[in-house]
């Protein structure tokens, strides 16, 4: 996502957090971030080409096959191993767990990294195809203006929405959102957060859902050179939504799960 994705994504995870987790995020957060999550969660874009090691952990191509195989699927271009975004998220986690212990790691580092990361599984077309690189080589018009897939995704969904649905306020749909999640998705919170494992996070399920919403609606339809308009927005909009709300839901599981320790496990 680009900027506003990514805030918005931690502005709803912020209020899911429980008070041990919070209390943590709280103590982890630079002086700068002025108390809020969500103003450090683009941080690891703005630091994409100076920590030029971390740049394949924001995302995860398949060979233009539909599904996500860890295995095949989770390296960088040097092909070493767990250097995708799923990846990153497990060890970034894994990393928070010594909280409150003798550690080498700079947590603070650990929970900027991981809450953008979450974000950006999150994001179909940070699963898509190698061969495209997620869409960033398919140039797109976005009704007039020329750019490609992946932007369209990352931000102008986002922004026509912001522009059209939203006063030109981003508080506005993160509220909208939020309202969502107490109303017509509050059914669907628990299988959002329906996670089996148990120290490390579910990032590969949420990669190989990334990988359908590619298929089945950012790829679908879509060629080089094409004009994308209305009956893309209306149609894609709804999934950009749940997936912004979804990467907030399971931000904030994870982050619970590390803090409370495991007697508050849910
Ligand atoms: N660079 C190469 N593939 C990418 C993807 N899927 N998302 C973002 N950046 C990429
Ligand atoms: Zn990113």
């Amino acid at each position: 996502w680009g900027k506003e994705g990514h805030i918005m994504v931690c502005k709803i995870a912020e209020k899911y957090l429980s008070e041990k987790a919070a209390a943590a995020v709280q103590a982890l957060l630079p002086e700068s971030a002025g108390g809020e999550l969500s103003t450090m969660c683009p941080w690891a874009d703005q630091v994409r080409w100076h920590y030029h090691w971390a740049s394949p952990l924001h995302y995860a191509n398949t060979p233009e096959v539909c599904n996500f195989k860890y295995s095949r699927d989770c390296h960088n271009s040097r092909g070493e191993k767990g250097m995708c975004v799923v990846g990153a998220i497990n060890n970034y986690t894994e990393q928070l767990y010594s909280y409150g212990k003798k550690t080498s790691y700079n947590l603070t580092e650990s929970l900027m990294f991981l809450a953008h990361f979450v974000g950006d599984v999150h994001q179909p077309l940070h699963v898509g195809y190698a061969e495209d690189e997620g869409g960033n080589t398919i140039i797109v018009h976005w009704y007039r203006r020329k750019t490609n897939l992946h932007h369209v995704w990352d931000v102008s969904i986002i922004d026509t929405a912001i522009k059209d649905f939203y006063n030109r306020s981003m508080d506005t749909m993160v509220e909208a959102l939020k309202m969502n999640l107490t109303g017509g998705w509050s059914d669907d919170i628990t299988h959002w957060e329906n996670c089996k494992n148990k120290r490390s996070t579910c990032a590969n399920d949420y990669a190989i859902e990334s990988i359908h919403y590619s298929c089945n609606y950012a790829y679908k339809d879509v060629e080089q050179d094409i004009t994308l308009g209305d009956d893309y927005f209306f149609t894609r909009y709804p999934v950009v939504e749940k997936r912004l709300a979804q990467a907030g839901i399971r931000l904030a599981l994870i982050l619970n799960r590390i803090f409370d320790g495991d007697e508050a496990d849910g």
